[in-house]
């Protein structure tokens, strides 16, 4: 599969003929045009407007499914999206694979107020391969009952910090995860959540896994 970072904690995933996106907050991201994309599945972690994103908008004009926690699908349903509400801890199938979602350590609420349901990781099942989006989670316990469901390949993880775990925690996070290869992600986008991001490659790399740092757009295979 091939995944792309489109900034924050944004990602396009391709396998197939699916294009997936996580988290498709595309504000920041002057050179991707969803509207040029085949987009099958918009998953979301939770509904603050930096991860929401353009998700309805993306589902009304390409048909895209949004999946994400029941309330949050409940609210797109309603203003035209296609959705799929799940919850915590089952695994749901869907043309290109799994997904899981996964207890996150945060909140979640529309711009609006309405609430959102919980907020999630993501676990994806795609070739074969487990993915793992935290979300806007803080450091969490959980981490260690997800390893024990199966191998992590590729880890997202936030290091931004003030809203969710920062350096120090995402490298315990990698720890814990046991996860082979890690995308920071949500950091640098604004002054609150400027990261070292040298320091968190050096501290994942004395986890045993391997920091992938990418820049807008960048795209690695997997
Ligand atoms: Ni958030
Ligand atoms: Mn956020």
């Amino acid at each position: 599969m091939k995944v792309r970072y489109l900034g924050h904690s944004a990602f396009r995933i391709e396998t197939g003929n699916e294009v997936i996106l996580i988290d498709p907050f595309l504000a920041p991201n002057k050179d991707y045009n969803f509207k040029d994309d085949n987009i099958s599945h918009i998953l979301v972690t939770h509904a603050h407007s930096d991860h929401l994103g353009s998700a309805i908008e993306i589902s009304k004009i390409k048909g895209a499914t949004i999946v994400g926690v029941f309330e949050l699908a409940n609210y797109c349903a309603q203003r035209g999206a296609k959705a799929i509400g799940v919850n915590l801890g089952g695994w749901v199938k869907l043309s290109f694979g799994r997904v899981y979602f996964a207890p996150a350590f945060h909140s979640s609420s529309f711009a609006d107020g309405t609430y959102a349901g919980c907020p999630a990781g993501i676990l994806a099942d795609i070739e074969g391969k487990r993915v793992f989006h935290a979300g806007d989670s803080a450091l969490t316990q959980e981490y260690k009952t997800l390893k024990e469901l199966n191998e992590i390949e590729l880890a997202m993880l936030p290091i931004g910090g003030f809203y969710t775990m920062g350096v120090a925690e995402a490298i315990v996070a990698t720890r814990w995860l046991e996860a082979k290869k890690v995308i920071p992600m949500h950091y640098n986008t604004f002054d609150l959540i400027k990261a070292d991001v040298e320091t968190f490659k050096e501290g994942v790399k004395k986890e045993g896994a391997t920091p992938l740092v990418l820049t807008y757009n960048e795209e690695i295979e997997i």
